[in-house]
């Protein structure tokens, strides 16, 4: 076989020099290495729920729903939009703060948020534009906003008082409905990655009042990330849905939903955008070109986990159960954040409020530098532009104390 530095890339211009890793498997990677050579790591940069011996903390009533989905369920196709009883079931999970919404949403099956997010930015944004988030974000954002042509902006995550940054957002907005004559904005709440920041009701209010400000102004809409909404300080999405209900009609209110963390199936793949849209007419076109969307993407989701998450919202047993197992996953996680709060007091470690969630960031400079002098001490975190990622939902409660001293020595 012979090479030729002459050779025309095969790649089109657009998709040549794309990062084929991910720092953060990486990183886990090394994490895992060595650990598996004896060394005590306490490795907070997985995205998963572990329990306290670090293994994959897993639902037992979900595990056995899969279990017991019949062949033929895992070996047919799905509808193209997703089968009418999950998506009824995702709906009324997710609206059950205010169950009379289910009528003016339209939804499709995802391959879990990540899909939701995918037709959120493809279908609202053209080519060209950019999405708006916060400056803290998840990294697949970027990645979701490049793989379709589209761009991405942010705000500062945090205003002067430690909170959302209002102002920011409010300019922020402007300045994308000024260039792209309509805007996209997407917040992760509650718990949201990396920071671990729970949106208070009179911050999801205010939020309300600036999107407000701006809905005369060009097609805007707001993506509720609920990827964590089990695990926040509120019900589910209760904020998010009290706040933007008067909106609806100005503004598109879109929910990314996903059983990866509500039901510990992070590899099941199952999720769905909802939009809600009291218009009807409108609420077709935006229903149609959803599911469109879904034929020239992925064609139709995974009908057997869709079958098994919707058998565990819907059937009452299996539903208290889920609720019962996972508030002790819950609690598991909260004692964690207890435990991280006092010791980040004790030794002064500053971080934005963490009531809860899988992660945490602990703001700082020189991020990188610092995260591999942690991973030198054998403490392993995600390093992020401005601050460094701890993912308590993988680190178990005896290890706490010992990372946030590593990680207060580091910031020196
Ligand atoms: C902020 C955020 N949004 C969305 C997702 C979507 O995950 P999935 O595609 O597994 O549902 C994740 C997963 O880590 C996340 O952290």
């Amino acid at each position: 076989m012979s090479t030729s530095a002459a050779l025309p890339s095969w790649l089109t211009a657009t998709r040549r020099g794309r990062p084929g890793d991910d720092p953060i498997f990486a990183l886990n990677a090394e994490a895992v290495a060595r650990r598996a050579r004896g060394e005590a790591v306490v490795n907070a940069t997985l995205g998963a729920l572990l329990d306290e011996d670090g293994r994959l903390a897993v639902l037992p009533c979900a595990a056995e729903a899969v279990r017991s989905v019949p062949a033929a369920e895992w070996a047919a196709y799905a509808p193209i939009a997703g089968p009418p009883a999950f998506l009824e079931a995702v709906k009324a999970d997710a609206l059950r703060a205010a169950p009379h919404l289910a009528a003016a949403c339209a939804a499709v099956a995802t391959p879990g948020g990540s899909g939701a997010l995918r037709h959120a930015i493809a279908t609202f944004l053209d080519p060209g534009q950019a999405l708006l988030t916060s400056s803290f974000y998840w990294g697949p954002y970027e990645t979701l906003a490049r793989e379709c042509e589209r761009g991405l902006e942010t705000f500062p995550t945090f205003g002067p008082s430690g909170g959302l940054g209002l102002a920011a957002l409010d300019r922020a907005l402007g300045r994308r409905l000024a260039a792209d004559g309509r805007a996209l904005l997407i917040l992760n709440d509650p718990c949201h990655n990396p920071t671990g920041y729970s949106m208070s009701e009179a911050e999801w209010d205010a939020v309300a009042r600036v999107l407000d400000g701006h809905a005369a102004s060009g097609p805007l809409a707001v993506v509720v990330d609920a990827a964590y909404c089990e695990y926040g300080p509120g019900d589910g999405l209760a904020r998010p849905l009290r706040a933007l209900e008067p909106l609806l009609g100005r503004v598109l209110v879109l929910i990314a939903w996903s059983a990866s963390k509500t039901f510990t199936h992070y590899g099941l793949r199952v999720g769905a955008l909802l939009a809600l849209v009291p218009d009807a007419g409108e609420r077709r076109a935006i229903q149609d070109s959803l599911t469109f969307a879904c034929r020239g993407t992925w064609s139709n989701c995974n009908r057997g986990g869709m079958h098994a998450v919707t058998r565990l919202l819907t059937e009452p047993a299996l539903a208290e159960r889920a609720r019962a197992e996972r508030g002790a996953f819950v609690a598991l996680l909260r004692a964690r954040v207890e435990a991280f709060n006092e010791a980040a007091r004790a030794h002064g470690v500053a971080t934005p409020r963490y009531e809860g969630g899988f992660f945490v960031t602990v703001p700082t400079d020189r991020a990188a530098e610092r995260a591999r002098r942690l991973c030198d001490a054998g403490l392993f975190v995600v390093p992020l532009d401005g601050g460094l990622r701890l993912g308590l939902c993988a680190v178990a409660r005896a290890d706490v104390e010992r990372l946030v001293a590593g990680v207060a020595h580091a910031l020196k």
